[in-house]
């Protein structure tokens, strides 16, 4: 099985959106990540429903929706309703993280929960069973571009054997580059998110190549 490749819009030219992600679906990205940022949970403000509605349309592939808001529950639904498939919300950013993710699956989506990198794996263990995709957050959210953090390897380890064998996509988000993700494969990451590493060339299927190990 080879890993998804989900590349981040954030680092597409946002003045040609559409385009970018036409074009990054024909280079064979999997699905497409979708950085929500409110500007209080991180200290970045980016897109919102509107944007990814306008969107839709471009694309058959998953949207893979990453809302760094804070709170987030209020806004489940309108993400729902713009087209998102996969809804992942932070661990840090609501109370009542289980009601969230009980929301985002009853709305008929694909519920995730993301962790920052100084957030301990045990938060997932009680809902586990209420999750299809956990997002682990190898940069401090807010950017895209910044350096990878090496701890989250480990963690990736840690969650992969928490999972068992339960169907949840365990992806790693922030500073993924070709030469790190062999030994994020080999810990059980299941797909990357990747900014900077797709979009910094105008060849996008050789950078979602190289990422595969391809
Ligand atoms: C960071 C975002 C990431 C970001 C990744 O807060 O969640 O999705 O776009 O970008 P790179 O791959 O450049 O680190
Ligand atoms: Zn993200």
């Amino acid at each position: 099985m080879t890993v998804k490749i989900a590349p981040s819009i954030l680092s597409a030219d946002f003045a040609r959106l559409g385009e970018e992600v036409r074009a990054i679906d024909q280079a064979g990205g999997d699905w497409i990540h979708i950085d929500v940022m409110d500007g209080h949970f991180v200290p970045n403000l980016t897109i919102g429903p509107a944007v990814i509605k306008a969107l839709r349309p471009h694309t058959a592939r998953p949207f893979d929706v990453h809302l760094m808001i804070a709170p987030a529950q209020p806004y489940i639904e309108d993400y729902a309703k713009a087209g998102a498939d996969y809804i992942t919300v932070h661990a840090e950013a609501d109370l009542h993280i289980d009601r969230s993710l009980q929301l985002i699956r009853s709305l008929g989506k694909k519920a995730g929960l993301s962790l920052n990198p100084a957030t301990p794996e045990s938060v997932l263990e009680y809902v586990l069973d209420r999750l299809d995709l956990i997002l682990v957050m190898s940069v401090n959210p807010g950017f895209g571009g910044q350096s990878f953090i090496e701890s989250q390897v480990e963690k990736v380890a840690r969650i992969r054997k928490l999972i068992g064998d339960r169907p949840i996509e365990l992806e790693v988000d922030g500073g993924v580059t070709a030469e790190i993700a062999p030994r994020l494969i080999k810990a059980g990451a299941t797909a990357f998110v990747a900014g900077s590493a797709v979009f910094k060339t105008p060849d996008y299927a050789g950078n979602i190549a190289a990422l595969r190990g391809l």
